[in-house]
């Protein structure tokens, strides 16, 4: 059995780092926010190149604190991609706007800069892209369009931690951008978490009271908030990742790299990494017109597939009400009915992966 993803494995490569950290944590009692959280902003901050990092209890929290703070509010549109993972567009519903779609690049999967212009309208507060599998999306026509038409841009990172747009790390790009630590994250905490990234002292501090009640101090609440505050045991956990993040990387790049060798002329399509990313590959996604066959395929073998995301959200019943049909973003439609994400992990052995690469060279044969 290969498992799509390992976290037991990397618990006890790490063990003994974590487990002293969360007896520091349990030691201290600092259980909410604390020094440890208050470090890891500043850690992590500071290794996306951002001036300001604000921890939350999820990615998706993230994406609703950056969207308020950037003024985000009923009656406003927020412009983002239909193939993504549904808090990207829910966040945008939380804050009472509507999201606008535009469809995806096919190459990059990422948001088409092509398709904004048309899109923006007298109503549009904000661009959000999306960092899919670990690849930025192309950052700099997309600054430009919102820079000419007085546009926030906030990046859904979530997927994308150390992942660099031109040598620049992502976090930093956008106005403020979002991250998920979801375990199983290419940063993933032990828990849920997230956090926003901004070199805008105004927006982080708007996030910082949001997080925490909309309180200026202990009980004077200036802003109507929510209860978004990140962990200390979480905090401290990330601490320890954050330090092996960069080897979990490039491990990640490197089995990239061999699938892509060895499923070359497989007639199954590997990712494209842009000539301005530097993918992390939190999801290795091949493509295929029989995906849902080579998936039983794979399964026959003990190998385990995910597929993200089947469904684009224009065509999930849940957001139904705004409006969109089949049919009207081609790209996310067929990307979505191809795409299947092969175990990665950066504990996955070369065997392992030489397995998996065979067993789709004969399942797609098959
Ligand atoms: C693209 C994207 N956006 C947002 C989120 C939401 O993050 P979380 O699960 O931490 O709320 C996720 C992760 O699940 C994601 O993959």
């Amino acid at each position: 059995m290969i498992p799509f993803l390992d976290l037991a494995t990397q618990y006890h490569s790490i063990k003994e780092e974590v487990d002293e950290a969360i007896a520091r944590v349990l030691k201290g009692s600092q259980f909410v926010l604390g020094d440890e959280v208050a470090a890891f902003e500043e850690e992590f901050a500071g290794y996306c190149g951002a001036r300001y990092g604000i921890a939350l209890n999820s990615g998706t929290s993230a994406l609703h604190l950056a969207l308020l703070a950037a003024g985000v509010g009923p009656g406003d549109e927020v412009i983002t991609v239909p193939f993504t993972f549904v808090a990207t567009v829910a966040a945008i519903c939380y804050t009472g706007a509507r999201p606008v779609f535009v469809d995806i690049e096919p190459r990059s999967y990422a948001m088409n800069v092509k398709h904004v212009k048309r899109a923006i309208t007298e109503r549009t507060k904000a661009i959000l892209p999306v960092h899919l599998y670990g690849q930025p999306a192309d950052m700099d026509p997309i600054l430009e369009t919102a820079r000419r038409s007085g546009l926030i841009v906030i990046e859904d990172a979530a997927q994308a931690h150390g992942a660099e747009y031109k040598g620049r790390r992502t976090g930093g790009i956008g106005d403020l951008s979002c991250f998920s630590f979801y375990p199983g994250k290419n940063l993933g905490a032990y828990g849920e978490g997230g956090m926003v990234l901004t070199n805008s002292p105004e927006y982080a501090d708007t996030i910082r009271m949001l997080r925490d009640w909309g309180q200026a101090r202990k009980y004077h609440h200036v802003l109507k908030g929510y209860n978004y505050r990140m962990d200390g045991v979480q905090g401290a956990i990330l601490r320890v990742k954050l330090r092996h993040l960069e080897a979990w990387t490039e491990a990640r790049r490197a089995h990239a790299a061999l699938y892509n060798g060895l499923l070359a002329g497989s007639g199954v399509q590997t990712p494209e990494e842009m000539c301005y990313s530097h993918h992390v590959y939190h999801i290795y996604a091949i493509r295929t017109r029989c995906r849902d066959a080579l998936q039983q395929g794979l399964n026959a073998h003990g190998i385990q597939t995910g597929i993200h995301y089947p469904i684009p959200v224009h065509l999930q019943p849940a957001y139904a009400d705004l409006g969109y049909k089949a049919g009207e973003f081609p790209c996310s439609e067929t990307v979505a009915g191809e795409v299947l994400s092969l175990p990665m992990f950066a504990e996955l052995t070369g065997d392992r992966l030489e397995y998996v690469a065979g067993a789709v060279r004969r399942s797609y044969r098959a």
